[in-house]
């Protein structure tokens, strides 16, 4: 499901995450620990294909994170730390806006208690 060869990210002199290899199956649950600055989140956000190795390699269902990006996004999903949420939207909002985005019909739909 999830494979890393040498997966490597460097920040200028900084090496955040440094040759991880790698293998999670299918139905496998792997929890990343470790103290801050780790490079627990900068593995994820190259394995969603979200931020490029700077070495190495990584396949998600298959797909390159490199050369595949778009479908490895498409199969991925990521709740971080901080989510990024638009503020100004509210959660009805949030709904028909992703949906929209993912290609669901925008549907009305009344409370109960309304209609
Ligand atoms: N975009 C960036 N530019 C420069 N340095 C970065 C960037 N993102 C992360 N880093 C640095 O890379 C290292 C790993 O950061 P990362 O966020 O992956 O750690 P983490 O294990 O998720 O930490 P935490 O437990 O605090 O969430 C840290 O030293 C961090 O400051
Ligand atoms: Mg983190």
């Amino acid at each position: 499901m999830i494979e890393m060869q040498g997966l490597t990210k460097k920040f200028d002199d900084l090496t955040a995450v440094k040759d991880v290899t790698l293998s999670i199956a299918p139905g496998e649950v792997l929890a990343l620990l470790g103290p801050n600055g780790a490079g627990k989140t900068t593995t994820v956000r190259m394995l969603a294909a979200i931020l490029a190795p700077t070495a190495g390699s990584a396949r998600v269902v298959g797909h390159d994170v490199v050369a595949e990006g778009q479908e490895v996004r498409r199969h991925v999903g990521v709740l971080t730390e901080a989510p990024g949420l638009y503020t100004r939207m509210t959660g009805r909002e949030y709904l028909d806006f992703f949906g929209e985005v993912r290609g669901f019909r925008s549907v009305n739909v009344v409370p109960a208690s309304m209609s």
